[in-house]
C-alpha cells in the first residue's frame, strides 16, 4: 500500500467555511502542544462493521511497529500485515478521516501512514512511557513518512476495560486520555506517552502517524487556534472586512509555513 496523500482534505479546512459545527472538540494547549479530543469520527454502523472486523481478526505480537527502545516498554497485541481484515479496517478509517474537516484544521496531514489497530488484554496489556519514532517506514518498506502528528481511535468503550488510560506528557504536566468508542484523540508525536496496564476487560484501539504540511507543532497550534477563532468570528460578524483579513493572515502563515 503506498501513502496516504491527502489532496482533498485541505479543501475541506478552509476556515472561511463553519463546517465544524456540531462537531465536539476540546483541546488543551501549552507552547509547544496540542491535544485534540474528536467525537463521534466513526458514525455507528462504521463503528459496528470495524468492531465486527476486529473481533474476526488474529492479534499478533505489538513488537512488530516498535523501534529497539519502545519495545521494551511495549507489551501489547497488534494487527500483522497479513491480517485478513486489515485492508477493510483501513479503509474504514481513512475514509472516516477523510471527511472530518476537524482533523484537518488540527493535523493538517499530508501523508498518513496506514493505520494500525491494537489490543490491550489478559498479559498483553501495556505500553509504557515512550515517544514515537521520528520516522515511519511504510509496511512494504517503499517510503519513509516523519511523523510529526500521533492519533488514537477508541473502538472500545472505557466502560468495557478497567485501567488503559493513554497519558499524555507535556510542558504542562499530564494528561489523560479515555474516550468513548468512535472518537479520536490527536497529539503531537515529539511528546512522551503510555497506555496504562488494562487490568480487566478488552482495550481495542487504532493507532496513527502522519506527516504534517506544518512541522512546528507551535505553529500548528497557532493555526489551529487561529482557525478556530475565526469561525467564531463569522458566526458572529458574518464576513466582515476585519474577518476576511484575518482569514488572509491565516493563509498567508500557512503558505509561509506549509510543505507539500
Ligand atoms: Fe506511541
Amino acid at each position: 500500500m503506498n501513502v496516504i496523500p491527502v489532496k482533498t482534505g485541505i479543501q475541506k479546512l478552509a476556515p472561511w467555511t463553519p463546517v465544524f459545527t456540531g462537531v465536539t472538540a476540546n483541546h488543551f494547549t501549552s507552547e509547544s502542544a496540542m491535544l485534540i479530543t474528536i467525537d463521534d469520527v466513526l458514525t455507528p454502523a462504521e463503528l459496528s462493521t470495524a468492531k465486527s472486523l476486529l473481533a474476526r481478526s488474529s492479534w499478533s505480537s505489538g513488537q512488530q511497529t516498535a523501534g529497539p527502545q519502545a519495545a521494551q516498554a511495549k507489551n501489547n497485541e497488534q494487527l500483522a500485515e497479513s491480517a485478513e481484515h486489515l485492508p477493510a479496517l483501513r479503509r474504514l478509517v481513512l475514509t472516516a478521516l477523510n471527511r472530518n474537516a476537524l482533523f484537518f484544521t488540527a493535523a493538517l496531514p499530508l501523508k498518513i501512514l496506514p493505520p494500525f489497530f491494537n489490543r490491550y488484554a489478559g498479559d498483553s496489556n501495556y505500553y509504557g512511557f515512550h515517544t514515537d519514532n521520528a520516522m515511519r517506514q511504510m509496511p512494504d518498506g517503499s517510503a519513509y513518512v516523519r511523523a510529526d502528528v500521533s492519533a488514537t481511535l477508541f473502538f472500545s468503550d472505557p466502560d468495557e476495560y478497567e485501567g488503559g488510560v493513554l497519558t499524555i506528557e507535556d510542558t504542562f504536566g499530564k494528561h489523560g486520555v479515555k474516550l468513548k468508542a468512535g472518537s479520536m484523540v490527536v497529539y503531537p508525536s515529539t511528546s512522551i506517552h503510555e497506555v496504562a496496564p488494562v487490568t480487566s476487560g478488552e482495550r481495542v484501539a487504532c493507532f496513527m502517524f502522519m506527516q504534517s504540511m506544518v512541522r512546528d507543532p507551535g505553529q500548528r497550534r497557532m493555526l489551529f487556534d487561529m482557525d478556530m477563532a475565526l469561525l467564531q468570528l463569522r458566526e458572529t460578524q458574518g464576513d466582515s472586512d476585519p474577518v476576511v483579513r484575518l482569514t488572509g493572515c491565516y493563509h498567508n502563515l500557512l503558505r509561509r509555513w506549509a510543505d507539500a
